[in-house]
């Protein structure tokens, strides 16, 4: 370098490490795209993989992956990270599966990857005994075992499950593996359309995980026909296909899905055209109504009578919840369900625990991944086990808020090292 370029590029990327110091992530990304323009073409990996890092912890998982793929930085654990954000959870199963089909099997990204592209089975629907379920820690998540053996099951990949189980069991707690593959060898345990669900979402992005696809078709199976299915933030319609999927093996009740469908910051950009695709594609325009509106406008103007579910997955702000929950309370039927994604998340959680919970006409039925299902009128509501729930509910945001503070923890301390090794080269 010559002629001021170097003191160029040192002084950006000076003030973006700076920024990044004070906090202002922002600022710290547009600092170091300026140094670009002065950077040794020697550096640009390692500045791309500042850039992502930078990226990922403002939340611009778009553009971090199109760095990713356009400078071909092949550092699959932050591409299915990043996947897992975008709600691309085919792509992190394509690679699970080239993980293990190929000679480079590597343990750890490949239990990264299968924590990433499942949520663990947490049912607590009926017959499963609450108190004995195990303390749920999505740090454990992405170690655990129970996704590989779940993902390659729901993939149909039996044989491969079973040619992977030495080396599975090798390094994992065996029992758990075994158990699974003993309750799974008969794959009959599970209804096929379980297995057709998650086929016909395989394509669909979203963060729905399969148990809570299959939780929300399971509870509109139930719905009787005179009664509505509402659903609040449907984005490209992996939620609204399992909700329609489960209204036709049952009573067929309509589906009214609502969402504005501007797309999600850093995530997508409008999402109307492929949600129709995707309901199109599957012959299910015909039984859901799209509400492209925000959910307290057509709540109040509502006149299709009684909600027999109602499912929330729209902001996930207090306030904004709250709105979504006081503008359909009202059209709630008897013993109608009421369903609440991102249950771990703070504004949900807060609802649930601080107004839902103290509410005697709404009885807590159970939790699935981030699932909490709600039932009213029941009268069946058993008050010693509202202290279990509300536990339940704490133990759960802590531990989302304490993998999302590691997380971040673990993006910045990368984004140091980069910095000082940029620096301590010139
Ligand atoms: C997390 S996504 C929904 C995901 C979806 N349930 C699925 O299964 O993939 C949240 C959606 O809520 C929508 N949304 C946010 N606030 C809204 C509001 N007030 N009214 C209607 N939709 C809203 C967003 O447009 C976005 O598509």
């Amino acid at each position: 370098m010559n002629d001021g370029t170097e003191s160029k590029f040192l002084s950006y990327l000076d003030e973006s490490r700076r920024s990044f110091k004070n906090g202002d992530y922002i600022n710290s990304l547009i600092q170091l795209e300026k140094s670009f323009d002065f950077a040794n073409q020697k550096k640009e990996k390692e500045m791309i993989k500042l850039r992502i890092l930078l990226r990922e912890l403002v939340g611009d998982y778009v553009r971090a992956l199109e760095d990713i793929k356009n400078y071909d930085i092949s550092d699959k654990v932050v591409e299915c990270v990043l996947l897992a954000w975008t709600g691309e959870y085919k792509r992190i199963q394509d690679y699970i599966l080239s993980a293990i089909d190929g000679s480079n099997f590597n343990e750890i990204d490949l239990s990264k990857f299968m924590g990433l592209a499942g949520r663990r089975i947490d049912l607590l629907i009926n017959n499963i005994d609450l108190e004995k379920t195990p303390p749920y820690d999505p740090i454990d998540e992405i170690e655990n075992p129970e996704c590989v053996v779940e993902h390659l099951l729901a993939l149909n990949k039996c044989d491969l499950l079973r040619d992977i189980e030495n080396k599975i069991i090798d390094s994992y707690p065996k029992k758990m593996v075994i158990d699974k593959l003993e309750r799974y060898n008969s794959l009959d345990t599970l209804p096929k359309e379980h297995f057709d669900l998650f086929k016909d979402l395989t394509y669909v992005n979203g963060w729905l995980s399969i148990d809570e696809a299959w939780t929300l078709f399971y509870f509109s199976q139930q719905v009787p026909s005179k009664q509505k299915i509402v659903e609040i933030g449907a984005w490209k319609g992996k939620s609204t296909i399992s909700l329609a999927r489960g209204s036709l093996s049952g009573s067929k009740p309509k589906v009214h899905s609502i969402d504005i469908h501007e797309g999600l910051e850093g995530i997508s950009g409008p999402t109307l055209n492929t949600f129709k695709d995707n309901l199109k594609s599957r012959y299910l325009l015909n039984n859901v109504e799209i509400h492209k509106d925000y959910s307290t406008v057509v709540g109040r103007s509502w006149e299709e009578g009684p909600i027999g579910l109602l499912f929330i997955d729209a902001s996930h702000e207090y306030k904004d919840v709250l709105n979504d929950y006081l503008s359909w309370k009202e059209h709630l039927g008897e013993e109608s369900f009421v369903l609440f994604h991102d249950a771990n998340m703070k504004g949900p959680n807060k609802l649930i625990r601080e107004k839902i919970l103290n509410d005697s006409d709404m009885e807590p039925i159970g939790y699935m991944d981030s699932l909490f299902v709600f039932k009213k009128n029941t009268n069946s509501r058993d008050p010693s086990r509202d202290d279990f729930w509300d536990i339940f509910l704490s133990d759960r945001e802590y531990a989302y808020e304490h993998w999302i503070d590691s997380q971040n923890n673990k993006i910045r301390k990368d984004i140091e090292k980069i910095f000082k090794d940029l620096e301590s080269d010139l």
